[in-house]
């Protein structure tokens, strides 16, 4: 293995505090044995099971990230969560740009860009999502919309800060269904998003950025999709629920 692979759990809205202590500690239990030299792992619980998980992972290598954020430090935004207090509750990523927040939750190329911009700023890692609907790729749009959506959410990120970001190609119509994008299929798109961004940097900075991909990752299918050249790692919704389904994602089904 000589990628640097990255394998994040988006728990979504799921676990109570009391079940994301479980799931916490009994990944940090199973994972202990995993080189983040060759598989780094992380988890995105809500907001509200951040500071036990965190609490629970210290002196593991299982990083924390946040689902989302409201791009400013501090001030009367009533519900919203800050860069700061994700970063201070001892988070390194936050996913931004979910297609779950585009489609019930308004958000654009244009608020995903200021999101990126503001996590960066608070040395957060941002983990942007891209992806198109089933009805975009039934069109054959879909380079063109994940084209937009990656120029869009990268505007003004000057190259050095690009390897503190990572992208998510998750296509709307994986997500959930248990219709994962064939190794084929997400290779083509992985690498497009490469080309693109070797267009809007250079080579070198391209090759650094990890490409997750995202859509009914489960045991069964990781070893095929991490095979392949332009896959560098797995954002995963369902299966990163329960200890041993993640454990085999993260061991690529071992
Ligand atoms: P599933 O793995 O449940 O399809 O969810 C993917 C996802 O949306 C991760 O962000």
């Amino acid at each position: 293995m000589s990628r640097n692979y990255f394998m994040a759990g988006n728990w979504k809205m799921y676990m109570t505090i009391d079940e994301a202590k479980e799931l916490a500690s009994s990944l940090k239990n199973i994972l202990k044995d995993v080189d983040s030299s060759e598989v780094e792992t992380a988890v995105c619980p809500p907001f509200i099971d951040i500071p036990a998980v965190t609490e629970i992972l210290k002196g593991s290598e299982i990083k924390v990230g946040a689902q989302n954020m409201y791009p400013k430090q501090d001030g009367a935004f009533t519900g919203e969560i800050s860069p700061l207090m994700i970063r201070n509750a001892g988070c390194k990523y936050v996913i931004i740009g979910h297609s779950e927040r585009r489609q019930y939750f308004g958000e654009t190329d244009a608020s995903v860009n200021e999101k990126v911009k503001c996590a960066l700023e608070y040395d957060l890692c941002p983990i942007m999502c891209v992806g198109e609907t089933l009805e975009q790729r039934e069109k054959g749009v879909t380079n063109d919309v994940v084209k937009e959506q990656a120029t869009g959410g990268l505007k003004d990120i000057p190259k050095e800060k690009m390897k503190n970001i990572t992208i998510a190609y998750e296509p709307v119509w994986a997500i959930g269904t248990g219709k994962v994008a064939t190794p084929a299929q997400a290779q083509e798109v992985h690498a497009f998003i490469r080309g693109l961004l070797a267009e809007l940097y250079d080579e070198n900075t391209a090759a650094a950025v990890r490409i997750q991909y995202g859509g009914s990752v489960k045991p069964d299918n990781v070893k095929e999709l991490m095979s392949m050249e332009d896959i560098d790692g797995a954002l995963v919704g369902g299966a990163s629920l329960k200890a041993d389904s993640f454990e085999a994602i993260v061991k690529f089904g071992k």
